[in-house]
């Protein structure tokens, strides 16, 4: 907790608008889990819930600026796997995802799905291995940036492949889509909660989910496992942190809000329609998060040093 003045901020927690913090752009995956959760939670708290987007250098930019921001509850990043993956890619990372950050809880957990643009000839992800490795020199997969989930999937998808792919960086996966659709860029490998729609319309072609099971939403997805590439697995989660001085007490009413907010009925059908689940109760709290999000980090740091991907 914090020091004197803290505990008389924390006892009048929360008394005016608190901020959300989203990486990547606007109508994006992270941005639309967050906008969901944003309205139970804010009904909470009593207090509006406003939702910013910091975007830039794949979701590190917001990090680091909350990292620093006034430890009062008024700031919350929503962040992702990314913040596990940040400190393997980034020399330089202005923050310690364990030690700069108080967890508020673990909120959702997304598959990924393996998409490309719908002219594409490629129908079932075994032809589309077969052809990026005969057009690696001219294949492009889109992704939010290095610490971006897309980065790690599409990093993922290359080794997985044994090839070289050329990658188109954007500030979210919101704006990739869109450029998928009107056929800008080749492939990408990008959550459910951003691709479903378009593969439901059949805007974009869906190969595959990274996820062990099948998902409800988009059935006819096999997984990477039974379409022939099961080295690739890979699980968003989504996650809420404050800045490290954040005094406890403050934190103990942002989690039981994340708490009521991940049993509302909307968001759960909601989230479910986009082929992602809200974590059970007990993973949505301090503890559960700090532990997992110290397990994810050093389950990546070594994939990423054999890969020699780096953003310096
Ligand atoms: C986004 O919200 O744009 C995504 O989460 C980006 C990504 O991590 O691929």
């Amino acid at each position: 907790g914090g020091g004197g003045g803290g505990e008389d901020a924390a006892a009048s927690y929360p008394d005016g608008d608190i901020t959300f913090v989203v990486p990547f752009s606007a109508g994006g995956p992270t941005d639309t889990v967050t906008r969901l959760i944003a309205e139970p939670m804010s009904a909470e708290l009593g207090q509006p819930v406003v939702v910013q987007n910091v975007e830039g250098a794949g979701g590190t930019i917001a990090a680091g600026q909350v990292a620093s921001a006034e430890p009062d509850g008024y700031t919350v990043l929503m962040h992702h796997i990314g913040m596990s993956t940040a400190p393997s890619l980034y020399s330089d990372l202005p923050y310690a995802p364990l030690e700069d950050f108080k967890t508020v809880g673990l909120v959702t957990e997304v598959p990924m799905t393996i998409v490309a643009r719908n002219d594409l000839e490629p129908t079932t992800l075994e032809e589309l291995v077969a052809y990026v490795q005969e057009n690696q020199d001219t294949v492009t997969i889109a992704n939010a940036g290095i610490g971006a989930a897309s980065q790690l999937c599409g990093l993922l998808f290359q080794q997985a492949t044994d090839t070289t792919l050329t990658e188109v960086a954007y500030e979210g996966t919101g704006p990739a889509l869109t450029d998928l659709v009107g056929g800008q860029v080749d492939i990408m490998c990008d959550q459910t909660t951003n691709t479903t729609g378009q593969i439901q319309s059949g805007e974009i072609k869906g190969y595959a989910v990274t996820t062990p099971e099948r998902v409800e939403s988009l059935p006819d997805l096999p997984t990477t496992e039974e379409a022939g590439l099961p080295d690739l697995q890979v699980g968003v989660w989504h996650g809420l942190y404050v800045p490290t001085e954040t005094p406890d007490a403050i934190v103990e009413e942002l989690t039981a809000a994340l708490q009521v907010a991940l049993t509302d009925q909307n968001v759960i059908d909601q989230l479910a329609e986009l082929g992602a689940t809200p974590v059970p109760e007990e993973d949505a709290t301090p503890e559960a998060h700090t532990e997992q999000l110290s397990s994810q980090i050093d389950l990546w740091q070594p994939i990423i040093e054999e890969a020699g991907v780096s953003a310096d």
